[in-house]
């Protein structure tokens, strides 16, 4: 069977990482961006990306690979394509503009994807004919080396799209996993309290980010602290995912932002890339003030956000947005955590999480902490979440 040409509309960092994984697995790939000067950065960024990889032994064939992605100029050359995917900017009316644009010159065989990562399937899928054949296919950042891929059929996506999608992506050497078509999916819906737990034991003055950072390296095993990765993310970037979601889940408290969060977005303070955010960067390194090594101070801030993940993780699957495994799997491959969040709970005990959840909705009496009624049942029945 030969492969299906694959369409890649957006050729910024997500786009040209796209195009580049389906270039690497044998595919021909058209790439559209309305700025030329995208497409130049891109090919220019793809070169140098194989040429690394080949460098390490990692592909042989960089020259062919490269030549396999071709620039068009026009959405009307993306006609051959079998499997098209858009990673534009994130804005409804763009993106909707561009599929009713391209399903226009495609054939009805060809599936149509989005990249988004805040927006929902069902509102880009309403843009076309056949919404049957339109699905989400959410990568992380970048690309080439993320190997975790979240599929999202939506209301109206048919099974065997579904089914065809869940195969292309795999041949793409990607573990995938399948979403409701719920705000932040699978993975930016459970970290929100890596986050927003960590920003709000600060708030309270409890610990320093510093000692936040090095209580969930030093006790959870994770490679960065919240604050260095907000940091590293971007506190623009990070504002805005967490509004998005607050607002999508029809203002639930779990998700508020932070004035924290927002005053350093507002005043230009994204972290990493502008130099300054929770910590100053001097010649791209953090300034990482001493932590306090308060044995118990750093325990009850580590079992505070490990326990608020794992509430989100328990909610997620009670409300199906996931199975069990593929919400283990979303953590550990697509924000590398050490280890996942179910069976985290089933090590620690889910009456320990459930108590101590307990106790700071007691302390709080804020709908943020309530506990997830699937963690409640478990801890009753003193089940697990995994067998
Ligand atoms: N950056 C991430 O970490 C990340 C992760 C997962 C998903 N996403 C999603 O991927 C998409 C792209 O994100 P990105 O970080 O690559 O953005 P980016 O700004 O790097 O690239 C977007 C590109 O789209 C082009 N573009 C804008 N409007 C266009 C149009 N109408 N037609 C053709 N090209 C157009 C721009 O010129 C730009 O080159 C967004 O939907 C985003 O939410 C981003």
């Amino acid at each position: 069977m030969s492969k299906l040409r694959i369409g890649v509309a957006g050729a910024g960092a997500m786009g040209s990482g796209i195009a580049q994984t389906a270039a690497m697995a044998g595919h021909t790939v058209l790439l559209f961006d309305e700025s030329k000067q995208a497409v130049e950065k891109a090919f220019s960024s793809i070169t140098s990306s194989l040429q690394k990889l080949e460098e390490k032994g990692k592909i042989k064939n960089a020259g062919e690979v490269i030549k396999k992605i071709t620039a068009i100029e026009a959405l009307k050359d993306f006609a051959p394509c079998g499997f098209f995917i858009e990673a534009i900017i994130e804005n409804l009316e763009a993106k909707r503009k561009l599929f009713s644009a391209v399903e226009a010159v495609i054939s009805d065989e060809c599936i149509l994807a989005s990249n988004t990562s805040s927006l929902s399937i069902a509102s880009l899928a309403a843009s076309c004919k056949n919404p049957e054949r339109f699905i989400g296919v959410h990568f992380f950042n970048p690309p080439v080396l993320m190997k975790l891929v979240e599929i999202i059929p939506g209301i109206r996506t048919s099974q065997e799209v579904t089914v065809q999608t869940l195969r292309l992506i795999q041949s793409w050497s990607k573990t995938t996993v399948i979403a409701e078509d719920t705000p932040g999916f699978i993975v930016n819906r459970i970290a929100r309290p890596y986050y927003g737990e960590a920003i709000r034991i600060f708030e309270e003055g409890i610990a320093s980010p510093a000692t936040i950072d090095h209580a969930m390296k030093t006790l959870g095993g994770f490679k960065m602290g919240p604050f260095e990765l907000m940091d590293f993310i971007g506190n623009d970037i990070n504002f805005n995912v967490t509004e998005t979601v607050w607002k999508q889940m029809f203002y639930d408290a779990r998700y508020r932002p932070s004035q924290t969060q927002k005053r350093l977005y507002e005043a230009g303070m994204f972290g990493r890339k502008s130099g300054r955010g929770y910590y100053e960067y001097k010649d791209g390194q953090a300034v990482i003030p001493p932590p306090a090594e308060d044995k118990k101070l750093l325990e009850e801030i580590f079992m505070r956000i490990l326990f608020m993940l794992i509430n989100e993780a328990a909610d997620a699957l009670h409300f199906q947005i996931a199975s069990a495994q593929d919400i283990e799997t979303a953590m550990t491959l697509g924000v590398n955590y050490p280890k996942g969040l179910l069976h985290w709970a089933d090590e620690t005990g889910i009456e320990k999480v459930y108590r101590t959840l307990l106790q700071l909705n007691d302390t709080y009496r804020e709908e943020r902490y309530r506990p997830s009624v699937l963690l409640k049942r478990k801890a009753e029945s003193d089940e697990k979440f995994l067998g």
